[in-house]
C-alpha cells in the first residue's frame, strides 16, 4: 500500500497531495502545527498537544477549522492507513488560501494537513545509548515562540549549524546570555542533585514532554527547579538533556565540544527517561 496523507478532508497519495500556490502557510508561514509521537500505534500525550494546538490557533486568530474529535479521527486513520507502529504524526493548520496580502480576510477555509512517519523504535534507543552533542548559537527567533507557528527559519538555520558542527541540536542563547531552549526541543541540566529547565514564558515553547516529565519528577521526589541557566551553569552540570515529542528524554554528552560530566550518558538520564515513559504509558 502506498503512503497516504490527509489534506483538506481527503486522503491522498503522498506524491499527489498538493497545496495551492497562494496558501498563506506557503507565503507567510501563517499557520501552526503539532508533532505527536506514536507508540504501539497510539498517540502519546494527545490531550496536551491538542490543548496547545487550540492555544496556538487562538493566539493567531484562526478558528478551529473542524472539531477536535474529527482531527483525532483523521490522525488515527493516518496511523492505520500507513501501518504506523512507532513514529510520529505531523498536523499542520494554515489560515488558508487567499490573494497575497499581509492582512488577512476573515473566515478563510483553513488548510489542514496530516502526515504520518514510521520510525523504528530502536532508532531512538541507538541515539540514547551514545547521547547527543549540542552547540550553542544566538536565539534569532521572533518574540512569540510560545506559539507553535510555522515560522521556523531561525530554528532551521540553527539546526543546520548544529549539523555542520557535528552536533544533533543547537541550544539558543538570548540577549542576556541565557539558554532559552533547543531549536526543536526544551533544554535541561543537572547540577548537584537538582534538575533545571527554563521557566515557561513567551521565550520558549511550553513543551508537552517537558510538562509530563516535570509531573513525573515531582511524583518520584526529584529536586527540580524552573530557572534560567547560562554557559557557566552548563560547565558545572553533571548531566544535561533535551526533551521533545520525538526525542522523549535524550541525554546531552557534549556542549560546544566540551564534555558534560564524564562525557557519557549518565545514570539520571536513564532514570528520567523511564520516568517519562512510565508517565505517558499511564495516559496512552
Ligand atoms: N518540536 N521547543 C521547541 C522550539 C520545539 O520545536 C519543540 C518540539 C519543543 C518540545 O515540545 P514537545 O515536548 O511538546 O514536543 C520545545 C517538535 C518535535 C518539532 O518541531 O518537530
Amino acid at each position: 500500500m502506498s503512503r497516504v496523507v490527509f489534506l483538506n478532508g481527503e486522503y491522498k497519495d503522498y506524491n499527489n497531495a498538493l497545496t495551492h500556490v497562494e496558501d498563506r502557510g506557503y507565503q507567510f508561514a501563517d499557520g501552526v502545527y503539532e508533532v505527536f509521537s506514536v507508540k504501539n500505534g497510539k498517540l502519546i500525550d494527545y490531550t496536551g498537544h491538542i490543548n496547545r494546538l487550540s492555544r496556538s490557533l487562538n493566539e493567531i486568530s484562526i478558528k478551529y477549522p473542524i472539531n477536535i474529535r474529527s482531527i483525532l479521527f483523521h490522525m488515527r486513520n493516518i496511523i492505520r492507513k500507513n501501518l504506523i507502529v512507532d513514529g510520529l504524526i505531523y498536523l499542520q493548520i494554515t489560515r488558508g488560501v487567499a490573494k497575497r496580502d499581509f492582512k488577512f480576510p476573515k473566515n478563510l477555509d483553513s488548510t489542514i494537513t496530516i502526515i504520518g512517519n514510521n520510525i523504528p523504535s530502536d532508532e531512538y534507543d541507538k541515539v540514547f545509548e551514545k547521547g547527543i552533542n549540542v552547540v550553542t548559537t544566538r536565539d534569532l527567533r521572533w518574540k512569540r515562540v510560545d506559539i507553535k507557528s510555522l515560522n521556523l527559519l531561525a530554528p532551521v538555520l540553527a539546526k543546520q549549524y548544529a549539523n555542520e558542527s557535528n552536533a544533533q541540536e543547537a541550544w539558543l542563547i538570548d540577549d542576556d546570555g541565557f539558554i532559552t531552549e533547543g531549536s526543536s526541543s526544551n533544554a535541561w541540566i543537572l547540577i548537584g542533585k537538582t534538575v533545571y529547565t527554563r521557566p515557561v514564558s513567551s521565550s520558549i515553547l511550553n513543551g508537552i514532554t517537558r510538562k509530563t516529565l516535570i509531573k513525573g519528577l515531582n511524583k518520584h521526589g526529584y529536586n527540580f527547579k524552573e530557572k534560567k541557566f547560562n554557559i557557566n551553569d552548563i560547565k558545572k552540570s553533571k548531566e544535561a538533556y533535551i526533551t521533545s515529542a520525538t526525542q522523549y528524554v535524550m541525554p546531552v554528552v557534549k556542549v560546544n565540544n566540551k564534555k558534560i560530566g564524564d562525557g557519557k550518558v549518565g545514570k539520571f538520564a536513564k532514570i528520567f527517561k523511564e520516568i517519562y515513559l512510565e508517565s505517558v504509558q499511564l495516559k496512552s
